[in-house]
């Protein structure tokens, strides 16, 4: 016997309100739809976005093998095919939701046509709008050829095969604008800009080598950003290294990217990427040669710093990792297992280290040639055979507090009190019980250290030095002269006027 049931469909128009809030920006909408491009073996992949205010238009045409008019149907519904189900190796695919959730995250009014090599063109119309009017709830999938206008099914019909996808009703990108909005306008352009760069990066291992793609914006190609510069020799690689966990196997190699005078001003300027040279460190995750992660640290405890910006590390998964790396729908996000996140600490840190040894050689050189005037928060003056710690009024930053606070009686009195009540006797103790147990200064807060070293340096400016110089000066100050790195990350945007 049968159970009993009720049948709990979802709402058409409810839930494809819903499924526009995945949290798509148009960059990776429409890296999601070229994903599918290349499952499909396309050659080619052009990409047009067309201002005419409220009626603007994105289309993604590709050469891939297309589809039949029944695979299109399955294609357009939510859930066209299980995460569960065992993929193609070179699938870029994984919930069978993307193309429907990337493209109306977009538009109100998504069409797809497609043509597969010796087949009839089929197309077919999620309406959102068309979809609310009729007030049922059914999920009213529009089919039929005067959907489109000769014009846009030319597009297709003129190839042997592919697939076209017609974006309308942009709400996300231009709303109800006028056609001569010019602020419209140019937010649209600048949004092409954005997705020039995105789709640079998150392709650039398919937009070079033999079996290269093309990717054309507007007509024009884009080209690859590669973050590893590996058309340079000038990238020191560490050991590629193979993690295993839960069965699957993973490429870790870490890159040190070379320091800005070794390279031309446009390499390392290009090299920055889209998001600039700090955030693009850390790990990059690939899932089939497809970039999904561009500079993270994966929660394993670490910042990102100036000076460890020339470590990018990069991690090769194949689809079948999917689950244990716990991609997510828009393939923009991938977290490492438990298992290896101890290895990939390890790695990190070495590349870390790496990295940041190329600052602070830096740092320590030009330190070398200051001398050793150090300049420090504590001097250590002898009184009648007694020894008092005091506090260096010359500091710069003591200075500025003395010479811009309003009330400066209280601010004297408070130092005096420091220096009057440093608990000598008790650290002397400390440090004879245990001598390791003290920790280095800012040794786990380099935020505080870096704050320290921004304020210090401002005061160093107002106190009347050049950038440059009072950049330099870090290097003689405690404790800053124990992070040389640091500063000669410091000093370097003091040079470039930054
Ligand atoms: N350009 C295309 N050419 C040929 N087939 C396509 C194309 N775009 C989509 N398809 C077909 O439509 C299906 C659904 O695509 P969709 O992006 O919604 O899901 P998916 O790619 O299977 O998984 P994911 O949600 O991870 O992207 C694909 O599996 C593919 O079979
Ligand atoms: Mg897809």
């Amino acid at each position: 016997m049968s159970p009993e049931y009720d049948i709990a469909s979802p709402g058409a128009a409810e839930l494809f309100e819903s499924l526009r809030a995945f949290g798509y920006d148009l960059p990776t909408a429409l890296a999601d739809i070229i994903d599918n491009s290349i499952s499909a073996s396309a050659r080619n992949i052009w990409i047009d976005m067309t201002w005419d205010g409220a009626a603007s238009r994105i289309t993604i045409r590709d050469d891939g093998r297309g589809m039949t008019e029944d695979a299109l149907r399955q294609a357009m519904r939510p859930g066209s095919l299980s995460p569960l189900e065992d993929r193609a190796a070179n699938d870029l695919g994984r919930f069978g939701l993307g193309m429907k959730t990337a493209s109306i995250s977009q538009c109100r009014c998504l069409t797809v046509m497609s043509k597969p090599r010796d087949g009839e063109a089929c197309i077919r119309r999620w309406d959102l709008d068309y979809i609310a009017s009729t007030g049922t709830g059914e999920w009213r999938l529009l089919k039929g050829s005067d959907l489109l206008t000769d014009t846009d099914r030319r597009l297709l019909e003129e190839q042997d095969q592919g697939t076209i996808l017609f974006w309308d009703r942009l709400d996300q990108l231009v709303g109800d604008a006028a056609v001569d909005d010019e602020t419209a306008q140019k937010h649209f352009r600048e949004r092409a800009d954005a997705v020039k760069a995105h789709l640079a990066m998150v392709f650039h291992r398919f937009l070079r080598g033999r079996n290269a793609i093309r990717l054309h914006l507007n007509g024009r190609p884009i080209e690859a950003w590669d973050p590893f510069l590996e058309d340079t020799d000038k990238v020191d690689p560490l050991p590629a290294e193979t993690l295993v966990a839960d069965g699957e196997a993973v490429e870790v190699k870490a890159f040190i990217l070379p320091h800005h005078t070794r390279i031309t001003p446009e390499q390392h300027a290009g090299a920055a990427g889209p998001r600039g040279w700090n955030a693009h460190q850390g790990f990059y995750i690939y899932r089939n040669k497809r970039l999904l992660v561009a500079g993270d640290w994966l929660g394993l405890g670490m910042q990102k710093e100036e000076h460890f910006k020339l470590a990018r590390i990069r991690i090769d998964l194949a689809n079948s990792a999917d689950l244990a790396w716990q991609i997510d729908v828009k393939k923009s996000r991938a977290r490492p297992p438990a298992a290896l996140r101890r290895d990939l600490l390890r790695i990190a840190r070495a590349a870390r280290g790496q990295a940041s040894s190329i600052y602070r050689h830096r740092g320590k050189v030009v330190q070398r040639k200051l001398g050793s005037n150090d300049v420090f928060l504590w001097n250590h003056v002898v009184k009648r055979g007694k020894t008092y710690y005091k506090i260096n009024r010359d500091h710069p930053l003591v200075r500025k507090v003395l010479e811009t606070a309003d009330d400066k009686a209280p601010v004297r009195a408070l130092l005096a009190l420091v220096e009057q009540t440093i608990p000598a006797p008790l650290i002397v103790i400390n440090n004879a019980e245990t001598p390791d147990g003290f920790g280095q200064p800012f040794e786990d807060s380099s935020a505080d250290l870096r704050t320290a070293m921004a304020e210090t340096f401002q005061a160093l400016i107002e106190g009347g030095r050049g950038r440059p110089d009072a950049a330099r000066a870090l290097l003689t100050m405690e404790p800053f002269n124990q992070y040389p790195e640091m500063v000669a990350v410091f000093l370097e945007e003091a040079a470039t006027g930054q």
